[in-house]
């Protein structure tokens, strides 16, 4: 195999090292910041048509599992594993679940569409949800809802969330060296997708959860899937990342978390998917929710090298909603002005807000439990990301994010909590005038709606929530169900 073409380099400009991509590292070793995987991908330039042709032609997937991949598909967009392009070869380096990963693309919510510019909204004067018809919008709210406002829905993934994308990549740099033993710290998504694919590879996984912080969906499919999995009783995800990062290589464990630079390169995907959903047409903002920031670092990463491909002209801005009870990089970025300043981060910052959290005992508190993290991994590259894509921070509420939540469930889809953050705050953005009438906007929901079922039970059996569906309880008689139903 030809691996001339990939290569793991720092993020640190004034370090810059750089190692050979078969290790298995995830950190500097120089200067303990983060890698990236780099191409030399000189040959790849000028190649716009022939690799649009090539994305879209497999699109008719001849039986083949990596051609119905939504990852492999775009195979020479990540292409760590090397020069090769015939299916035998990379039948035997690739891993996907059996390609039934990454097919998803951008779908319009109108009735969430509405919601985003206020024109679903509850009145308090009148007492009940009110809902503007579609006909006396104005013809660019209309063209809004139906033309300008999609979500992708990456709870469509074969585990239910977008992590799959990432094992994908990661479970395939794992293969080339020879690993079979794979692991994580999680919320409960990672520890799903981690489980599957080691299940599917017949390898072992070892998963490190904060015990009780994990939606019930999550915890249930990890445990199906058969991972050994390691609860820390009184610990969070950020304890569970701590502790899974310190003994790793004492148990000879792959790191599956996104400090793994090789997951990253999955995750890039979402974007590719966004486009091609999009017939290459960039939008103007692409919003996701932010927790240990590994999507907003992949596509940003994304971005940059479809720009250096010329695959597009146009850079999107990247818009990251934090929840208030786990907003790190919304206090970090808009309080304290933490930028990327092209590689010169301010470390003092960070540590200083670190060393406060530490002292004063804060830890993260949100119902949107997948994003329930105050010391995020991927930091300093989603603020590379902002940087180059001109991008915002914005933070929502628990009580915004159950009622975005809520209006998804009204679309007919369904999300997990902090998948709604995506649309509870593309509304803030859109109320503020940042994200305007014109743009057009993509978002992505992380995860499924089934997920996290009693944070959905929960919504709906208190009436005094808005969108409350409660349910109507009648006795075993066929005169009380009629006039219940009257
Ligand atoms: N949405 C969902 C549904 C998630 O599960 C996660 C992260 C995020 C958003 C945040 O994404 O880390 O890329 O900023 N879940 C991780 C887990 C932490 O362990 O499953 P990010």
């Amino acid at each position: 195999m030809n691996n001339n073409i990939a290569f793991q380099k720092c993020i640190n400009p004034d370090c810059n090292t750089t190692y050979e991509v078969n290790r298995q590292l995830t950190k500097c070793e120089k200067c303990g910041n983060l890698l990236d995987v780099m191409y030399n991908w000189e040959s790849y330039k000028q190649l716009k048509s022939v690799l649009l042709n090539a994305f879209s032609e497999r699109k008719n997937d001849k039986g083949n599992i990596f051609n119905q991949s939504g990852v492999w598909r775009f195979r020479e967009l990540l292409p760590f594993f090397g020069n090769i392009d015939n299916y035998e070869e990379y039948s035997k380096v690739l891993v996907s679940l059996d390609g039934a990963e990454g097919n998803t693309k951008p779908f319009h919510l109108s009735q969430v569409g509405k919601y985003v510019m206020g024109k679903v909204r509850f009145d308090n004067n009148e007492k009940k949800v009110i809902e503007t018809s579609t006909e006396l919008l104005s013809s660019d709210e209309q063209e809004f809802m139906r033309n300008n406002f999609y979500l992708q829905f990456e709870g469509a993934n074969p585990t239910g969330s977008f992590k799959d994308n990432g094992m994908a990549a990661g479970f395939t740099h794992a293969k080339m060296l020879g690993v079979r033993k794979v692991g994580c710290a999680s919320t409960g998504n990672t520890s799903s997708a981690v489980a599957a694919y080691a299940a599917n590879e017949k390898w072992q996984a070892v998963v490190f959860i904060g015990k009780e912080k994990i939606a019930l969906g999550k915890l249930a499919q990890t445990l199906e899937y058969g991972a050994t999995t390691v609860q820390i009783e009184g610990g969070d995800f950020d304890d569970a990342m701590a502790q899974i990062a310190d003994v790793a290589s004492d148990i000879n464990l792959y790191l599956m978390n996104s400090i793994n630079p090789f997951r990253l390169e999955g995750q890039k995907t979402i974007i590719f998917r966004v486009l091609d959903g999009l017939n290459w047409e960039v939008p103007d903002w692409i919003v996701v929710p932010g927790g240990n920031l590994g999507n907003s670092s992949a596509f940003g990463k994304a971005f940059m090298e479809l720009k250096e491909l010329g695959l597009i002209d146009k850079i999107p801005r990247i818009a990251i909603i934090n929840a208030t009870g786990a907003n790190t990089l919304y206090r970090l970025f808009n309080e304290k002005g933490l930028r990327w300043n092209k590689g010169h981060v301010d470390d003092k910052i960070i540590e200083e807000h670190y060393a406060t959290l530490d002292k004063e005992n804060i830890k993260a508190k949100t119902s949107a439990s997948a994003i329930e993290i105050l010391k995020p991994v991927n930091l300093k590259k989603a603020l590379r990301s902002l940087e180059f894509t001109n991008g915002v921070v914005e933070q929502v509420t628990d009580e915004e994010i159950a009622h975005a939540k809520a209006i998804v469930g009204r679309n007919g889809f369904g999300c997990e909590p902090a998948s709604a953050a995506t649309v509870a705050g593309t509304k803030k953005l859109f109320e503020k005038g940042i994200i305007k009438l014109n743009d057009k906007v993509v978002g992505i929901l992380t995860g499924h709606q089934l997920k996290d079922p009693n944070a959905t039970i929960n919504y709906h059996s208190d009436s005094n929530n808005i969108f409350a569906n409660t349910p109507i309880t009648v006795t075993n008689s066929r005169e009380d169900i009629i006039s219940a139903l009257k």
